[in-house]
């Protein structure tokens, strides 16, 4: 492993069982992604893209073979690890958004800040800064539905943030969004791989997140079909 790997894949594999089948999400996926590498997965739907992330994330475990985040097998790491890892290292953006309704812009977004330790006051400024620097210090205290599709997937990018991790983890972030919506996220999310070299990794169909990126990974029945520059 080269010293300016972050993520890497090594044989890795999500199988499961249903009634009797084995489906093989993920079946034997090898690759390494640099600090600072913007890399998008494409693949049709069903490939595996969403299973790879799941196992990139540490949200769930693999059947067969690894996944090293900074050269830490993270299957060696207890809860405790874990949680910090998932907490401190990894933004998530959901094709869903995932935000709770119940809270507000700026609750939403500083809620990893409380789960990171840092004092409530001091989470809510840097939330507020991160959405101000998303185009939404004007709509801090408004709710989920109180917002666009695209104002809610800013908010999902400023929660990713939050606790400036290293790696950004986007399961097609645009998936729900028109075209010009989509592009202002792709051009967030590119802007910040770019200035503040986070390592992006995102699924995406979308053309221009693909061109974008460094590299191309191609997904097929939970394989990597092909890996092309960007
Ligand atoms: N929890 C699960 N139980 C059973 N099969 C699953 C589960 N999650 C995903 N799959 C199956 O694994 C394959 C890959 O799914 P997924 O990773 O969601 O693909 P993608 O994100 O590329 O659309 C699909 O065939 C899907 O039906
Ligand atoms: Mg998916």
């Amino acid at each position: 492993m080269s010293f300016d790997t972050i993520i890497e894949m090594e044989d890795l594999a999500r199988h499961y069982e249903m009634g009797g089948v084995t489906i093989k999400a993920l079946d034997g996926v090898d690759i390494e992604i640099g600090r600072g590498e913007y890399v998008s997965i494409v693949g049709p739907s069903g490939s595996g893209k969403t299973t790879l992330f799941n196992m990139v994330g540490g949200l769930d475990r693999p059947t067969r073979g690894r996944v090293y985040i900074d050269g830490v097998d993270i299957s060696k790491l207890d809860a405790y690890e874990l949680a910090w890892l998932r907490c401190r290292k990894i933004g998530y953006i959901f094709q869903t958004f995932n935000l709770i309704p119940v809270l507000t812009a700026v609750e939403n977004v500083a809620l990893p800040t409380v789960f990171a330790g840092v004092p409530r006051n001091e989470g809510l400024k840097k939330a507020e800064k991160i959405l101000t620097s998303v185009g939404l210090g004007e709509r801090l205290h408004h709710r989920p539905l109180e917002l666009s599709a695209g104002q809610q997937q800013r908010v999902a990018m400023a929660r990713a943030m939050a606790n400036d991790p290293a790696i950004i983890l986007a399961d097609e972030p645009t998936g729900n969004l028109d075209l010009n919506t989509g592009m202002e996220i792709i051009d967030l999310l590119h802007g910040l791989n770019k200035t503040q070299g986070m390592t992006l990794v995102a699924a995406t169909h979308d053309l221009k997140m693909i061109k974008a990126s460094d590299r191309i990974v191609w997904m097929r029945d939970g394989k990597i079909e092909k890996i092309e520059r960007g």
